[in-house]
């Protein structure tokens, strides 16, 4: 699953009231959601991409040679919402499945393979984790104390899972929005297994996560 409906307001120009979709913007000549697609699926029996409801033969058109069967999805007004609508045309007898950010589109193949053996070594849900460089802080009510950073990881994607355990992860979420597939999991006590993230599998949020993308796809 690769949720891929978001505008991607940080990225965007402050003066750009109507900024081309994140996902869709070009790097070396490909979107963020081509690249994306195209490391995994090799890796995968099938892709569906959750895209900006008025973008979907324009994404279509940017898959054509993936090397896997896909489809699209319009995506939701929120990332849980897009992957709570491409979840939905999943097969039901699938059992495994990833989801990716397509923002995240110089991620190795490398981590997608660390992803899939802690899914096949029997955990339901699995998530490559980073250790965080700065100092940390949590903002309190009369100023701010440290967190301890050993023991903080910044999560990326992909993620992996059972698909019943995500399915009923999203039912069960409600009104409840989580920024990313595995803290909604916790809320049904599933044991989130930690893999080592890759620096590479970076997302692209702002304007210099753009310039360094364009920077190691320009040195190799
Ligand atoms: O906004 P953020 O960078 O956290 O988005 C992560 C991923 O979720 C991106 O690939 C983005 O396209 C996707 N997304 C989505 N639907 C939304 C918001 C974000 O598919 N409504």
């Amino acid at each position: 699953v690769i949720p891929a409906a978001g505008l991607g307001m940080r990225l965007a120009a402050s003066s750009d009231r109507d900024p081309e979709p994140k996902a869709l913007r070009l790097l070396e000549g490909r979107s963020l959601l081509a690249r994306s697609a195209a490391v995994l699926a090799p890796l995968v029996e099938h892709v569906v991409v959750a895209a900006p409801g008025d973008r979907l033969d324009q994404v279509r058109r940017q898959l054509w040679d993936l090397a896997a069967p896909f489809v699209v999805v319009p995506g939701g007004r929120t990332r849980q919402a897009s992957v709570g609508r491409a979840l939905d045309a999943i097969d039901p007898s699938v059992e495994l499945v990833l989801v990716h950010d397509a923002a995240r589109p110089l991620v190795p193949r490398v981590l997608v393979e660390r992803v899939i053996a802690a899914l096949d070594d029997g955990s339901s849900a699995v998530v490559p984790g980073l250790a965080v460089a700065d100092s940390l802080r949590e903002e309190t009510e009369v100023g701010s104390r440290p967190l301890d950073r050993s023991r903080v990881r910044a999560v990326q994607t992909p993620q992996g899972f059972r698909l019943e355990v995500l399915r009923e992860a999203h039912r069960r979420a409600d009104t409840f929005e989580a920024t990313d597939d595995a803290s909604l999991v916790e809320l049904l006590g599933t044991v989130v297994t930690l893999v080592p993230g890759d620096p590479l599998a970076f997302k692209i949020t702002r304007p210099l996560d753009l310039l360094l993308a364009e920077t190691l796809l320009a040195g190799r």
